[in-house]
């Protein structure tokens, strides 16, 4: 890392007016984390280009002069991509954050990466078509960092993760070159998928500047229960048997009794009931455009888990239940981080395996000497584990027994056809357990992919790969 920028930063002022070329200790300080842990690393500079032109001028300094980059937006990530390890630029792109076309008529949209991921959703809503990712920071995550994490979200059990929806791509180089990565089509059997190597690459390859995205017409009814159980592992168990029921439901949340009770207090205005002897709660939903056939399907789903051992299914009643059974859920990220510094593994394995999953991460738990709230997308097989600091001492949540306690758990998720990581991304800190997701010669090929991509290896260093 260069400490100096007296080499490059004039070169800078030359691209960008002083305000969006900001070196003050607070702007350094506010792109110095993400949302891990309590993670932080100041860049020495925070870059705020407004169009592709200044991104590419910029990386062309960066390349000349071997400065790490590293592209942030809104710095809601879970696995600390954004933050600048190495020093050099944080490269902040929420100024491109313009809609530029929402093309109702071949349902689909160009965007700029800093684009809200909820305001492009209600902008599409109001055309009557549906952009379904919509991870639980979607007030404030950006597309752009959405595509670069692959992110998920609830929706995600039946409408597929942000991939699913990327047709095509411009993206900056770390030379500066500019290029689409695609067309702007629903079929593409042309030359290598270079959309879907951006996607997920966790600003390792390049910086995102225009994403061209595929939307589907917005349903127009959804029911949402909540089903609450007295053994976490029969909720896991239901999960499987919803589907062998013949229902994808377009929600399928599993929570732990913990992360429900500590969100309930972090939360104002949402109450919902929680016996004495209930462990964990499913939340389900369906969604469609034909009312009876929805709603049979949100019955079926209620004998099904009844079956399965749930106790008394609640219907939402109104949009304002529906919509606070959400907000609990999509807040308990927060609310797990409010209680105590935790570390979030996001475990994803084959759906049915799911309270295998959980059995495991409970043994493993009690092994390690760790405590854990899990909650997630159970019908993905996606299993946030939270594993909770309060009262381990520094030395023990850094030490290497914690760290074999979670590659233990990983190890375990390998075998069961799982991977470590469902949406969050491997980032700065999954990178140590990478070896396990992949052979050595997986592993190699994309290191050959980003020495070739990004030779002088400025774009997002000290990130994903083990050695990095
Ligand atoms: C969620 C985020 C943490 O599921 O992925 O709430
Ligand atoms: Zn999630």
């Amino acid at each position: 890392m260069s400490e100096d920028t007296s080499r490059w930063l004039p070169l800078l002022q030359q691209i960008l007016p002083a305000e969006r070329l900001r070196v003050d200790v607070e702007s350094l300080d506010a792109y110095a984390h993400d949302e891990t842990e309590d993670l932080h690393v100041r860049p020495q500079v925070v870059c705020v280009p407004e169009n592709t032109a200044e991104v590419s001028a910029i990386l062309k300094v960066a390349y000349a002069h071997g400065i790490p980059v590293t592209p942030a937006a809104a710095r809601t990530g879970l696995s600390g991509g954004a933050i600048p390890v190495h020093g050099g630029i944080s490269l902040s792109m929420e100024r491109l954050n313009r809609i530029l076309e929402i093309d109702a008529a071949n349902f689909q949209a160009a965007v700029e990466p800093g684009v809200i991921n909820q305001v492009f959703h209600e902008a599409c809503k109001e055309q009557g078509l549906f952009y379904p990712p919509d991870p639980s920071s979607w007030g404030s995550s950006t597309l752009g960092g959405n595509v670069a994490y692959n992110a998920g979200g609830p929706k995600a059990v039946k409408y597929g993760v942000t991939s699913a929806y990327v047709l095509n791509l411009e993206v900056v180089l770390p030379n500066g070159e500019v290029l689409w990565t695609g067309a702007n089509t629903l079929k593409n059997s042309t030359g290598y998928n270079l959309t879907q190597l951006f996607v997920g690459s966790e600003g390792t390859l390049g910086v995102i500047t225009k994403i061209v995205l595929r939307l589907i017409p917005y349903p127009k009814v959804s029911f949402t229960l909540l089903a609450p159980f007295a053994s976490a592992e029969a909720a896991c168990a239901a999960v499987a048997k919803i589907f062998q029921a013949g229902v994808t439901p377009s929600g399928l949340e599993f929570m732990e009794r913990d992360a429900i009770d500590w969100t309930l207090k972090y939360v104002d205005g949402v109450s919902i009931p929680t016996g004495p002897n209930i462990e964990a709660h499913l939340l389900m939903e369906v969604d469609g455009f034909d009312e009876d056939a929805v709603l049979k399907e949100a019955e079926t789903m209620a004998v099904v888990v009844e079956e399965a051992g749930a106790l008394e299914v609640l219907f939402a009643q109104s949009a304002a239940e529906r919509d606070a059974i959400w907000k609990l859920r999509r807040r308990v990220g927060e609310a797990v981080k409010s209680h105590s510094i935790y570390k979030e593994e996001d475990t994803v394995v084959p759906r049915a395996k799911l309270p295998e999953l959980l059995r495991a991460v409970k043994r493993i738990g009690a092994e390690f000497g760790f405590q854990s709230v899990c909650y997630g997308h159970a019908g993905d097989g996606n299993l946030h584990v939270n594993i909770v600091k309060g009262d381990m001492s520094d030395e023990d949540w850094q030490g290497p027994k914690l760290q074999e306690g979670i590659r233990t758990l990983f190890r375990e998720v390998v075998a069961m056809g799982g991977t470590i990581s469902g949406e969050h991304g491997i980032g700065l800190v999954q990178k140590g357990y990478l070896d396990l997701a992949f052979s050595a010669p997986a592993l190699d090929l994309q290191r050959q992919i980003k020495a070739v991509v990004d030779p002088t290896g400025i774009m997002n260093p000290g990130k994903f790969f083990p050695e990095a």
